[in-house]
């Protein structure tokens, strides 16, 4: 593919995440607002081809997107072939098969591969491609279905700028995107791939609160939902402090002081910190870096034990003086 040209995109596996990804994409080309990124004349594919495996998937990709994009069931080679740039969307158990299948690694020569499979590594995927084949490895969260999502982009240090902004333009048609380590994509996906799920257990708990109260429960959870987004959406906009965010609606002897110190009676922040933790390590332990969250879970709890002995140890001494 020529830089001047533009690229012909193929989602390979085009299921829930898939078809997000190409609404966001259409919906930015269409609706003319630019994405984060501001580069479109650059990287607007001329051409989008969906490969799934069944009838079913390909119907819903018909009735999402009619014409406007390319359907081909069951034709892998096909769609790589006719493609630059291909966006790997399937399961991760799948991946490695429809990677190495007979005839792919031709098709994929001097091709770029984003991946969205969680927890199928850099090294992974470009033991299953072709040398020359770019590798970028992206972790999408579920808002990026309304284009208010986050994407961490990931990839080795001897990729071009241009494939990374691509790559940029790609995702910041569903919201904010930003490149990372690889090494931070379990925390990635412990805080802002769970995250949606923690906030919708916090909004929840807050419209239960308004109930209680006596408002009606609709009427609570566009309260609540609106108090979260607003005050995401002051810290992201102002680039503020959440303290001083929070600081600024505390009066002296006021409603909200005597909220918050309710929340910090519950340990609300050590148990949401905790949460990411956990949804970190046990994303992590599932995948290749077992021994070094096992390590660091083993090291926790060795603190906890020798925390907890010095304690004692101080409580006893206090009893005997
Ligand atoms: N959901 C999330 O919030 C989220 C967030 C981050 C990353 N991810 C990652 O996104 C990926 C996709 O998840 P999803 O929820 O979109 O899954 P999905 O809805 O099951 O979509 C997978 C797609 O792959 C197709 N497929 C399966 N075998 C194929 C083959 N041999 N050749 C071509 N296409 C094939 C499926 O077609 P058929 O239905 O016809 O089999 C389906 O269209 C996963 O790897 C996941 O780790 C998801």
């Amino acid at each position: 593919m020529s830089r001047n040209t533009s690229p012909k995109l193929c989602i390979l596996g085009c299921g829930t995440m898939g078809r997000a990804i190409l609404s966001g994409i259409l919906s930015s080309l269409s609706s003319g607002v630019q994405s984060s990124s501001g580069n479109e004349s650059a990287f607007t594919p001329e051409k989008f081809i969906a490969c799934v495996a069944g009838e079913e998937s390909g119907h819903r990709v018909k009735r999402d997107f009619g014409d406007r994009v390319t359907l081909l069931i069951g034709e892998n080679i096909k769609g790589v072939g006719e493609a630059d740039i291909v966006l790997l969307c399937t399961k991760p158990q799948v991946a490695r098969t429809i990677l190495m299948e007979s005839g792919m690694a031709q098709v994929l020569e001097g091709k770029l591969v984003i991946s969205i499979l969680a927890g199928v590594t850099i090294k992974q995927l470009k033991d299953w491609v072709p040398d020359s084949t770019r590798v970028i490895r992206a972790m999408p969260n579920t808002p990026c279905m309304i284009r208010e999502g986050m994407t961490v982009l990931s990839c080795l240090a001897n990729i071009q700028a241009h494939d990374k902004e691509l790559a940029l333009w790609v995702f910041s048609t569903l919201g904010r995107v930003r490149f990372l380590d690889e090494k931070h994509l379990d925390a990635v996906t412990g805080l802002s791939g769970s995250g949606p799920a923690f906030a919708c257990v916090i909004l929840e708990a807050m419209a239960d609160g308004g109930v209680m109260m006596g408002l009606p429960r609709d009427v609570s959870f566009e309260l609540s939902a609106q108090a979260l987004q607003g005050a995401a959406k002051m810290v992201l906009q102002t680039g503020k402090h959440p303290s001083e965010i929070k600081d600024s609606v505390t009066t002296p002897a006021g409603c909200t002081i005597a909220g918050l110190l309710t929340m910090e009676d519950g340990k609300i922040r050590s148990t949401l910190a905790r949460t990411i933790q956990e949804a970190t390590y046990v994303y992590g332990k599932s995948d290749r870096n077992t021994s070094r969250y096992l390590k660091r879970a083993i090291y926790d709890q060795v603190r906890c034990y020798v925390w907890k002995v010095v304690m004692s140890g101080m409580k006893v001494q206090s009893t005997i003086s």
